[in-house]
This record gives structure tokens, sequence and C-alpha cells, in this order.
């Protein structure tokens, strides 16, 4: 019998139907369910989609409720507010967002206990965290979009500056998704050639050229938010690879929210590590091998993490 590959978006904003374009168009999912307290809103952009079925495929759209989750393998939550200007930053947003998510995640225990959680609302990091507490499921069921987006940036703009395809470019962005986060310098390769300190594909090496890449790469979220308001269109694409990664059971190494229990001695918080992922949701965590500084920094985002947790009744 030929399964279903069911997926729910929980919430309609622009993040969760950029993610839900990019499942339909993509056809990773054969049926996607949208989920939103405003319900019409979650219809319309039900409709919308189905309306492209013909040009992309039989995958079906609909807008449901938690009760129609009992047999979706992946829910992607995506409820709660953005930054609203280019001067705030994601962890500011913890208070308005962390109270949506006790009932959102209750309800996902209750009519979806099966399904792996992805979590992509912001601070990212500290809501994983927060829902591994509510949930009943296992920590390796919940994971957040985390760095993968960063590190998409990072090598999107590494690609271009070499003149080369960003899937040709082996350097991860790790810890926090936000201002704490760490470049892996020592591990950045193209080709198996280190970018550090080596003359790449005609370019010498040029240490304030990448690291200017690294802040472009950091800063991206709020240099479109000052342009267009929010950030949409490369989450959604992120979070349609974590989908596909789930579905196909595919064990890819891929940067993202886990929860930390000791690796780098970091522990009893969620950031982006490199992890294995699959149907059971993570596999393995990837310790890679870093420098000290780079060990220092992901410390550093761990803390600022936790420090951000303590104040929080979980
Ligand atoms: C982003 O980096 C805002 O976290 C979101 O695009």
């Amino acid at each position: 019998m030929i399964q279903k590959r069911s997926v729910a978006i929980v919430g309609t904003g622009n993040v969760g139907v950029a993610a839900a374009y990019a499942l339909f168009n993509q056809r990773i999912a054969s049926e996607i369910i949208l989920v939103d307290l405003n319900k019409e809103r979650a219809e319309g952009e039900a409709m919308d989609l189905m309306h492209g079925q013909l040009l992309v495929g039989n995958v079906k759209v609909r807008a449901g409720g938690y009760e129609d989750l009992k047999e979706t393998q992946v829910v992607v939550v995506t409820a709660g507010v953005g930054q609203k200007s280019p001067d705030e930053s994601r962890l500011e947003l913890l208070n308005r967002n962390a109270e949506v998510f006790d009932s959102i995640i209750s309800d996902l225990d209750k009519y979806a206990p099966q399904a792996i959680l992805i979590i992509a609302t912001n601070p990212v990091d500290i809501l994983t965290y927060v829902s591994q507490k509510i949930s009943s499921r296992a920590p390796k069921r919940i994971i957040g979009t985390g760095t993968l987006l960063d590190t998409a940036r990072f090598r999107s703009l590494l690609g271009r500056y070499y003149d080369v395809d960003p899937r040709s470019v082996h350097a991860y962005i790790l810890g926090e998704h936000g201002d704490s986060e760490v470049p892996i310098w020592s591990q950045a390769n193209i080709g198996g050639k280190p970018i550090l300190k080596n003359t790449l594909l005609g370019k010498p090496y040029d240490k304030d050229a990448l690291n200017r890449i690294f802040e472009e790469s950091k800063n991206a979220a709020y240099e479109i938010i000052k342009r267009k308001g929010f950030t949409n269109s490369a989450i959604g694409v992120v979070i349609a690879r974590i989908v596909e990664g789930i579905l196909k059971d595919e064990k890819s190494v891929i940067p993202i929210t886990v929860y930390c229990d000791g690796q780098y001695d970091i522990e009893d918080v969620c950031m982006s590590l490199p992890a294995s992922l699959g149907i059971e949701g993570i596999k393995h965590i990837m310790s890679p091998d870093l420098n000290t500084k780079e060990i220092k920094g992901l410390k550093k985002s761990a803390a600022i993490l936790q420090q951000r947790l303590k104040g929080m009744d979980i």
C-alpha cells in the first residue's frame, strides 16, 4: 500500500504559507492540512493552492483542525508573531510566542502524538526546548529549523563569492539561530580544500571579505525585514527540505535545533548542531571537530539561551 505523506502546518501566516507552497510545489507531501485559529484564512490559502493542482500534480491541500491530524506524519509549527522591525531581535519575541505554545503543543499531543514536530516560530531554539518540555513526545521527535536557514544563506553567499554551486560549499553555521550564531570556518571547504588560508577557485584568501560574508548571513533577516517587513521564502524551502528528509527517511546530516545532552559539555538546552534525521526524528547528533574559538562560541550561544530559559515557568 502506498502511504499518504501527510503534513500539517499550524499557523498560516507568511511562514506557514511559504512552507505550504514549497511542500506543494515540490510534491514532498501528498496531503497538506492547514490549521489556523483564523479558519477562513486557512481555507482561503488551501483553496488558492489547490487551484495550482493541475500544474503541480495531485497534492491535496485542505484547512482542518487538530482533530484532523490523526494520520499526519509531520507537523510544522509556525504560529506566533515574527519580528516587527529590524530593531527587534528573535529573542525579544519570546514572551508573546511562548504563550500560544502551551495550548498548541498540548493539542498536538492529544491529536497527533505520532507526528514529528518541526518548530519554526522564533525564538526557535527556546520554543523547541519549551515544546520538548511540554510534550510527552521523545525529544528526538521535536526539532527546530535552527541554523539550516543561516547555513543556507552562508553557503549561497560563499557560492556567489567563489562563483561555485552553493551545494559544493561545505560550511556550517551552528549554535543559536540568532545573534550569537557561530560560523564553523575550521571545517569549511570547497572540493575538500579548506576555505581558511587558501586560494580557492582563483580567489586569494581574504579574511575580511569572508567575515563580511558571515555578517551578511547572520544579519540577513534584519536586512530583509527592513525591506519587506518579514522573511518567509527561504524559511519555506528550509522547512520543506526538513520535511522531505523525514518523510523519505533520508538520514541526511543537517544543522537543526536539537536537544544538547553533553556535546562540547553543553547540556540541557536546544540549539543547532549537525544531526542525521529520518522518519523517527533525530538519529544521531554530531559533534564536529571544532577549534577552541568555535567551541567557546557555541558555549556562549548555549549560555545566552539558558539565561532566557531561566526566567520561564517550564
Ligand atoms: C529568519 O532568519 C526571521 O528567523 C527568521 O529569516
